[in-house]
């Protein structure tokens, strides 16, 4: 105890001298860049540490291990790994009255999102209004623009630290918050447009960027003279360029013609979001526990096409392609909110394939909760279970095929012929064992490894089966991305129009120090391994391939195969 009073009379002695700097940082609530804004943050958590637990803050007694924010406790925090920032909300000094979130009175008539692509002149001029006038709004409202950009910037930051556990940063990417808390960012959003314009009926437009008519980004978005216009893009992904679902940075990858883009994106999404999402955690990533370090597995969607759009979206004159690119900016951007709209409709639509058979019914889950400010400027608490039945939210997504449900890839060599020119290959020594520990090996040229499978099992026909890239490492700021095949015999077919293709990692560092730790990447391959004519082999050829540069900074510890029951 004396010595948490003398830290917090050191702090405040410090925070006095520093006063005149902090306060600026507190109020700009802008990019700072590391020096002293760094040491600064590092004395005012401190100091709300203490200050928490002085003013008799909750204890450590709760049972659930749900995830939530401590609100009265935001700090700069990293927006890339060498940047600083401070996205907190003004007013958290203290706790601040919140009410419990309820559904919304039935609405009447349900607010229904409509695809970017088919919108009339007038929502869009609607849309355009209600859009201008938030931005219009001072920063000291929370329904200003910037407000719900900053958001984003929140919790993917590590800007909290969970309710009890004070040296446990709260991030909702790479776990499986993302759909959750992603889905009640865009909600409380979509309601406060509404409301600005005195429209209860206004509902978000989705991005449709797995239609073909709609993988271009939507016209208005690229229209100078709108609200939804944005500098910090990519203007050489402007319209009519079809989007890249599965894109890298590199300037010597092929510059794929719209065409076939659009049958890669097909095929890649039907990976995506069908063969490689059999199991909950494929799909959803993994368990994330309040006081749990830190979950390790990110899901499909999640990786790609979500983390590929972001980048292929930003800025390349930007050194993290900001705004899209880095998800400290990300929602500054009014695409985002489009895209973000897309995924929440795929996450629907996921269900809907698994007739909801794969919903996660872990506590857990379920009671994680979240603060948001409503169209009323009520702060409201809000948990995971609170948003898992969009009808009783008041909103439905208009109808829209899934063309990609049928373009399942085909193999890219018939699977025998496949399989003598691995043995050939295996023989001249190209191939070589999946275990690189306990150095790591770094993904700097793609290889192949043997991986055997798990003795022969008796078939269980629900179990599904996975490839695990284990250990991986990233060092440094830049997106990373590389690839998975299978039985790959042609290198030149290295394409993820073919069946060979099981997954990607597509990552986006930041979030700080815990976003640092070694992650899995984990891919559901039992429909591509009967494809592929493999699911009676006792070993498989895996191929890692690095799709950018910057995975020079990567190493993986290993590859293995498990099971999903
Ligand atoms: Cu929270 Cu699309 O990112």
């Amino acid at each position: 105890m004396a010595e948490k009073k003398w830290i917090l009379m050191v702090s405040l002695a410090f925070i006095m001298v520093m006063s005149p700097l902090s306060s600026r940082i507190m109020e700009s609530a802008q990019v700072q860049h590391l020096n002293m804004g760094e040491l600064a943050s590092l004395v005012l958590g401190k100091f709300q540490f203490w200050a928490t637990v002085d003013n008799g803050g909750e204890k450590k007694t709760v049972e659930s291990r749900a995830i939530g924010p401590n609100m009265t406790a935001c700090h700069h925090s990293y927006g890339r790994p060498d940047l600083l920032v401070y996205c907190c909300p003004p007013g958290f000094e203290k706790s601040v009255p919140f009410v419990d979130f309820e559904l919304p009175e039935p609405p009447s008539p349900v607010k229904v999102r409509r695809p970017a692509h088919l919108l009339d002149e007038s929502f869009i001029v609607k849309y355009n209004k209600a859009l201008s006038i938030m931005k219009s709004l001072p920063y000291d409202d929370p329904r200003s623009f910037a407000r719900q950009a900053e958001l984003h910037c929140q919790f993917c930051t590590g800007a909290y630290e969970q309710l009890n556990y004070s040296d446990t940063p709260v991030n909702i990417h790479r776990t499986w918050l993302f759909f959750p808390w992603h889905r009640m960012m865009i909600y409380f959003h979509e309601r406060i447009l509404g409301s600005l314009i005195g429209d209860d009926s206004f509902a978000l437009p989705f991005w449709a960027w797995d239609i073909p008519e709609s993988m271009p980004m939507p016209d208005y978005y690229v229209d100078e003279n709108s609200a939804f216009f944005h500098t910090e893009r990519d203007f050489s992904h402007f319209p009519p360029r079809v989007a890249d679902l599965d894109y890298t940075t590199d300037q010597n990858h092929p510059h794929r013609s719209n065409d076939e883009q659009i049958d890669v994106n097909l095929k890649f999404m039907y990976t995506q979001m069908v063969s490689g999402a059999r199991k909950t955690e494929l799909f959803m990533g993994c368990t994330y526990r309040a006081n749990d370090g830190y979950c390790d597995t990110t899901g499909t969607v999640e990786h790609a096409p979500h983390n590929t759009l972001h980048t292929w979206l930003g800025s390349s004159l930007n050194p993290g392609r900001e705004d899209m690119g880095k998800f400290y900016s990300a929602a500054k951007d009014p695409i985002f909110y489009a895209h973000h709209s897309n995924i929440d409709r795929l996450w629907e639509a996921w269900r809907k394939i698994n007739n909801r058979r794969l919903d996660i019914t872990d506590p857990d889950w379920l009671d994680s909760f979240f603060f948001f400010y409503d169209e009323n400027l009520k702060l409201v608490k809000i948990k995971v279970r609170d948003v898992l039945d969009i009808t009783k939210l008041g909103y439905s997504f208009e109808e829209v095929d899934h063309p990609w449900l049928n373009h399942r890839p085909p193999p890219s060599v018939p699977p025998k012929q496949a399989r003598q020119m691995l043995k050939l290959k295996e023989n001249k020594n190209q191939v070589f064992v999946p275990d690189f520990r306990p150095d790591g090996r770094v993904l700097d040229g793609s290889f192949t490894v043997k991986v055997f499978r798990p003795a022969k099992r008796e078939s269980k026909e629900e179990e599904e089966e996975t490839i695990v890239v284990y250990g991986i490492e990233v060092k440094g700021n830049d997106y990373v991305k590389f690839d998975v095949y299978v039985n790959l015999s042609d290198e030149t077919k290295m394409n993820p129009k073919f069946r060979e293709f099981a997954g990607t990692f597509a990552h986006i560092p930041g979030g700080g120090a815990a976003m640092k730790k070694k992650m899995k990447l984990r891919l559901g391959v039992s429909e591509l391994l009967k494809d592929l004519e493999a699911d009676e082999d006792e070993s498989i050829w895996v191929t890692v391939s690095p799709a950018t540069v910057s995975c020079s900074n990567v190493s993986i510890e290993g590859i293995k195969i498990e099971y999903i029951e």
